[in-house]
């Protein structure tokens, strides 16, 4: 099974939230196996499925005790070989969650690295601190608090960018590195079609020393050896196989590096994802505030890196969702008035960009953020490590609820709404409690009604995915930004060899006169989010609340 991946589209599956069928309350690889032919329906290529292997579950299967085996919450061994070759009766092809920055502190590297044995210690980062109870460096962990932990048997601190029980590996090493290319190829030849890698850009440290402007990336993001890195993993395992499709999680990089990371011939990955247009409701890099989302900087950070990444031959993944980030049809759409249209409307921006598309679960229902109203109902680390931290800088209790109900990670995570009933269909009414709460709009919001209405956001992603297979333009095509200064217009136009492509989407949801549109006279409208055509004349289009259309010629 050997797919273009430009004319790809990639649906994430988080599987403890997917579907649960042993009653249990998590979801697992069977509850995958059996949703099979609703994913085919939507007509995707591949599953990325994030981590199941052997774990403690502190950061939900990011915190990899076992690379080799399954984590019996989620199922065997045999569930993950039945699940790639039901996939491939299906045309669907596997990608696997690689989490190489880090493993689990319950990890046998890391216990035979806390008993002393020194092969092993150098597999992780141990460091003297600078006396008097100082770490080695000021540096924050991305979940909060500093992300060193002092281990008072070596009177020596490991280093953990994220949880205290996640130790960052030592990349130096190349009996680590040589260990690592083994479970990429155990899992190549289970027939996995794919890898997403955890976070990669970060496994290069350039040195330790304290970050007197910041948090301490400047130090370990793209670092000095990252390129050589990728290379020697490419080569090794999944370079000889060009089916392999392979998809890099790049946390706070730059363009530059991604044209290595992403390019063509460059023998690095096939895509990233980054994440700066993800940011446009932060304050620079500080993601626990309230402000409104900046709609003028994301567009031009799309624009940028549509554009830039094209003239350097690379590839992006386009994304709004996965299962770090909020809802988008809560964070930029409108779930109340326009949930339908925005929904719909977010999705066509996303689909006809260049770029491989990635669908997170309950994205193509229109899924929102959770309903929680009290700190008790949220699970993440990252959302509780925050709650305290942010009461500790002196917010109330209450402010710093409404922060984490907007930003937590745990809006991704509620259970897949697939019908009305009790547990919205991700489990049976008689099984244990989901892990976490099930949104109660899913007597609105799921996807047993969606399926039966030809005007949902389901059939609309279903058409939009089917269109870039069918339309080389999409695919293949250069991308002009439109009206980029405009304050409510998000527009492009696609070129490929004397095809063309506009979308036009109003962000807002108000009406909106466009003066200056390009003239679609003569044009086929392929897909829009409303019955009739935009009414459009000589230039000006006026579009409905959340219109989004699409002109082809
Ligand atoms: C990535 C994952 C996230 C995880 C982190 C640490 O950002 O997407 O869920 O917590 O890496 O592994
Ligand atoms: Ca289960």
């Amino acid at each position: 099974m050997n797919k273009d991946f430009r004319k790809s589209t990639v649906y994430q599956i988080y599987p403890k939230s997917f579907c649960d069928t042993n009653k249990d309350g998590l979801g697992d690889l069977r509850g995958v196996i059996q949703k099979l032919d609703y994913i085919k329906e939507l007509g995707v290529d591949y599953i990325w499925l994030t981590p199941f292997f052997v774990s403690p579950q502190n950061d939900n299967g990011y915190d990899v005790e076992d690379y080799y085996n399954i984590d019996p919450r989620y199922g065997t061994m045999e569930d993950v070989e039945e699940l790639i070759a039901e996939g491939e009766k299906r045309g669907i092809g596997f990608m696997f969650d690689m989490v190489f920055n880090h493993v689990s502190t319950r990890h046998e590297w890391f216990r035979k690295a806390m008993e002393g044995n020194p092969y092993y210690k150098d597999f992780f980062i141990f460091r003297k601190g600078k006396g008097g109870g100082v770490p080695p460096t000021n540096w924050e962990s991305k979940f909060g608090g500093n992300a060193w932990e002092y281990v008072e048997k070596f009177d020596e601190y490991y280093l953990h960018l994220f949880d205290v029980t996640q130790a960052d590996l030592n990349w130096e090493n190349e009996n680590l590195r040589k260990e690592i290319q083994k479970i990429l190829k155990f899992w190549m030849e289970k027939g996995v079609r794919g890898f997403r890698f955890d976070v990669i850009n970060l496994i290069s440290k350039a040195c330790y020393e304290d970050d007197e402007t910041g948090d301490g990336r400047k130090y370990y993001t793209d670092g000095p050896k990252i390129h050589q890195y990728l290379k020697e993993m490419h080569d090794a395992t999944f370079g000889t196989d060009p089916g392999i499709v392979t998809v890099g999680e790049m946390s706070s990089t730059t363009m530059e590096n991604c044209f290595q990371y992403a390019g063509r011939d460059t023998g690095e990955l096939s895509m990233v994802f980054s994440f700066h247009h993800l940011k446009v409701d932060f304050m620079g890099n500080e993601k626990w505030v309230l402000v409104p989302a900046d709609f003028q900087k994301l567009k031009n950070i799309i624009f940028d890196w549509q554009t830039k990444m094209a003239e350097h031959n690379a590839w992006n993944a386009v994304f709004w969702c996965n299962h770090d980030q909020p809802r988008v049809v809560s964070r930029f759409g409108d779930e109340e008035k326009c949930w339908k249209e925005s929904a719909k409307m977010l999705g066509t921006i996303i689909h006809c960009l260049r770029g491989t598309p990635y669908v997170y679960q309950g994205e193509e229902i229109g899924m929102t953020n959770t309903d929680f109203t009290d700190i008790s109902q949220f699970r993440d680390v990252e959302s509780l490590n925050h709650y305290q931290i942010l009461q500790d800088k002196g917010l109330s209790a209450s402010d710093a609820l409404r922060i984490i109900q907007a930003h937590s990670r745990d809006n991704g995570r509620t259970p897949m709404q697939w019908d009305d009933s009790k547990y919205a269909g991700f489990a049976a009414e008689d099984s244990a409690e989901p892990w976490i709460a099930v949104n109660g709009n899913h007597t609105k919001i799921n996807a047993a009604d969606q399926l039966k209405d030809e005007d949902s956001i389901f059939r609309y992603y279903q058409k939009l995915i089917a269109m870039r297979k069918e339309m080389d333009v999409i695919a293949y095509g250069d991308i002009e930004p439109l009206a980029p200064k405009d304050p409510c217009v998000f527009a492009y136009r696609r070129t490929y060899e004397g095809h063309e492509l506009i979308v036009a989407a109003n962000f807002y949801g108000r009406e909106y006169t466009w003066k200056g549109a390009p003239d679609v006279d003569g044009y086929d409208r392929v897909i829009g989010n409303y019955k009739d055509a935009v009414s459009a004349e000589h230039g000006v289009m006026h579009l409905r609340p959340y219109e989004a259309a699409v002109w082809y010629k």
